[in-house]
């Protein structure tokens, strides 16, 4: 069985599939998407992320929210045990010709994309909807209003942030008190500047949802970050990246992972890190 853990309210796994690869840029099609989400969900994996913004720059909008709901209809198991989570505020765009993430915060952006957000995904109430980043040019308060609305009007279930700071979880949660339930933010061996959130999550008494933990598909990265967890993978002959995903779940109770793939194999390996366990030498080593 997948690890589970409480988030908010909700019973779920800890490792989550990241449904973005499916839908933007160089995904393999719509069917390897639908595969790519059966198979996480027929291995025990009861958490998805995906976001009004997870389609290909200048296509068709919200293409990873139809994708869920098409894989959700046409799978036949216990579909009431999935948490399934999206995000409003971004939007692709093309800046000298290359696809771009552009923002709007502004209320009422949020609130129509979020209703088009369940309309799409198939339903009354979004478990849970993250505001997916800051908008420079609105204040962060008058944006978290606006998620309040959504979920005062039962748009939404619960409510999480993304791309925050330690400034901006206080002022979310000062705002929807105990409606916030997560915060999602970068993190892994390439990326550990937000280590100060992970641990304001705790303290707050909110989940802290690593985005892109394997460090990301889209940028070559600093491979040599990744020499350690190489080094222990080969030593338990299990893959790095299980080992990547362990040592962020180690790091508190409150901690999920929702890794992206583009198809089964590598999401059926990613949710056997949750059997994991690393011991104190290992952790250490891995810092
Ligand atoms: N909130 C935000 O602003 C934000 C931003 C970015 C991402 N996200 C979320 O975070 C999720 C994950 O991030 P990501 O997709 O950028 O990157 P990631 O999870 O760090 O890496 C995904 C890449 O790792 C590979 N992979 C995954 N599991 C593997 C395994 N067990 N063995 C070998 N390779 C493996 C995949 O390979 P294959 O391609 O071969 O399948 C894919 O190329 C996204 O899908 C999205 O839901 C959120």
């Amino acid at each position: 069985m997948v690890l589970h853990r409480n988030m908010g309210p909700f019973d779920t796994t800890a490792i989550g599939l990241g449904e973005m690869p499916l839908t933007i840029e160089n995904n393999l099609g719509p069917n390897m998407g639908v595969e790519t989400i059966h198979a996480a969900l027929d291995a025990g994996c009861r958490q998805i992320d995906t976001a009004w913004a997870y389609y290909c720059s200048g296509g068709e909008e919200q293409t990873g929210e139809k994708l869920v709901r098409e894989a959700m209809a046409s799978w036949d198991g216990p579909k009431d045990e999935v948490l399934i989570a999206t995000k409003v505020g971004h939007y692709r765009n093309f800046t000298d010709g290359k696809p771009t993430w552009d923002v709007d915060g502004s209320p009422e952006n949020l609130i129509r994309r979020a209703k088009e957000s369940a309309l799409a995904l198939g339903v009354d109430t979004i478990d849970l909807l993250y505001f997916h980043r800051p908008d420079p040019s609105i204040p962060y308060g008058e944006s978290i209003e606006a998620i309040k609305q959504l979920v005062d009007e039962g748009v939404a279930r619960e409510a999480g942030v993304s791309n925050a700071s330690i400034e901006q979880m206080d002022i979310a949660q000062e705002i929807l008190g105990d409606k916030l339930i997560a915060v999602q933010n970068q993190y892994s061996p390439i990326y550990t500047e937000t280590a100060d959130t992970l641990e304001h999550a705790a303290r707050i008494g909110i989940s802290f949802v690593c985005w892109s933990p394997l460090g990301g598909f889209r940028k070559p990265k600093d491979e040599s970050k990744f020499d350690p967890f190489r080094a222990i993978a080969e030593r338990r002959g299990v893959s790095y990246q299980q080992i990547v995903l362990a040592w962020e779940l180690a790091k508190g109770d409150h901690v999920f992972v929702i890794p992206g793939a583009h198809r089964p194999a590598t999401i059926l390996d990613s949710l056997k890190a949750g059997d994991l366990e690393l011991t104190p030498e290992e952790l250490a080593t891995l810092g």
